[in-house]
């Protein structure tokens, strides 16, 4: 047993795993996760507000009935992933703690305490131990971008970035998604339809991160959280970023467009060549067909999508890249980065 490991209990047997949140964009998409890769379990709790109590949710050709989480739902359980928002796991994951869990929690309520590792695993696995019982899934937005930055920096050192965001509706919850829906048929048949879940009309337009904005310095909270999250994740704790942050109509995966200045001149190439060995990442940048990174192909995909590399021109040292991403951002933006997670803790390793 070291820190890497699971609690003791789950030595003999494999790990009873409970999920707060099941019932949300998240949460569903972690059981589809857990499915996906065969993760071994004992047993799997679906953890929801009293809205869902009773509800049933598939697993492995089973269906699982939704509990209502409490302050004594963790009795017995190995891992919880936590997935219902920032205040639900600043008031239960210490509890989970206490019950002898492993937290992983997919909300912003522990990113920046520095005894709370902050993991992507291709980019920072590393700094998984020590901890104190509580693991912190990045933002969505930084998980993405350091899948590919993490290998860059590794090789060359990142000096500053840039980064504008086009952010899915799913980073706002299964409600947001289905306002997204429902305001796009309401668009195409003329209906009136006034948005309740983000605050301006969704179909067909874009708007500024729904985040609040510091009234200081115009910056808003989603913009804030990419730059203090990228930094930590590379370990790069002053890196100059600037960033803006702006949703599209668009379900489920996030795109971004990112200009990196690195130490010494580098060529697109050797980008290229680089990110094309990189775990998690799939080049899609083939310029004669005029075909890169698109949300549309990036939902549903593990991978993170890279392409666009070329020189940027607003640096003629010839030290800076730009290049285009997309990664889904239910899966490596949350469930499955939570997961991988997990799996570098032990679990789904054999004994
Ligand atoms: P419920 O569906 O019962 O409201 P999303 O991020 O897609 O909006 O999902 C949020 C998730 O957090 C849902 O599973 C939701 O459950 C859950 N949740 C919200 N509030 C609570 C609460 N007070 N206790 C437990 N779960 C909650």
């Amino acid at each position: 047993m070291n820190a890497h490991s699971l609690p003791p209990r789950s030595a003999a047997l494999a790990p009873v795993i409970a999920i707060v949140g099941a019932t949300g964009a998240v949460g569903i998409e972690l059981i589809r996760v857990l499915e996906a890769r065969q993760t071994p379990l004992s047993r799997l709790r679906l953890l929801a507000s009293p809205r869902s109590a009773g509800r049933t949710l598939p697993f492995r050709g089973a269906e699982i009935e939704v509990e209502v989480l409490t302050e004594d739902s963790f009795a017995g359980c190995d891992i919880v992933f936590f997935s219902a928002g920032a205040s639900i796991s600043r008031n239960y994951a210490p509890l989970a703690v206490q019950a002898g869990a492993v937290v992983i929690d997919n909300s912003s309520a522990f990113r920046m305490d520095p005894t709370v590792p902050l993991i992507v695993p291709e980019a920072n696995a590393t700094a998984l131990v020590p901890h104190a019982g509580i693991i912190a899934n990045p933002n969505c937005v930084a998980a993405i971008a350091t899948v590919a930055l993490a290998p860059l920096h590794a090789c060359w050192s990142i000096r500053r970035l840039s980064i504008v965001t086009y952010q899915s509706a799913s980073g706002a919850g299964a409600a947001a998604m289905e306002e997204l829906r429902a305001g796009t048929a309401a668009h195409l048949a003329g209906a009136p339809f006034t948005p309740q879940v983000l605050p301006h009309p969704y179909a067909f337009n874009i708007f500024s991160h729904n985040a609040d904005v510091d009234p200081e310095t115009g910056y808003n909270g989603e913009e804030l959280k990419v730059v203090a999250e990228t930094r930590r994740i590379l370990n790069l704790p002053r890196l100059p970023i600037g960033i803006t942050c702006v949703r599209v109509p668009v379900l489920r995966a996030h795109s971004m467009a990112i200009s990196v200045r690195f130490e010494d001149h580098v060529t697109p190439d050797l980008v290229r060549a680089r990110l094309a060995s990189a775990p998690g990442v799939r080049l899609v940048d083939d310029r004669a067909a005029n075909h890169f990174p698109m949300p549309s192909e990036a939902t549903g995909t593990d991978d993170v999508l890279v392409g666009r590399i070329r020189t940027d021109l607003a640096d003629p040292s010839g030290r800076t890249i730009a290049m285009f991403v997309a990664g889904d951002q239910l899966l490596k933006g949350a469930a499955l980065n939570a997961v991988q997670i997990a799996e570098a803790l032990g679990l789904g390793v054999a004994a």
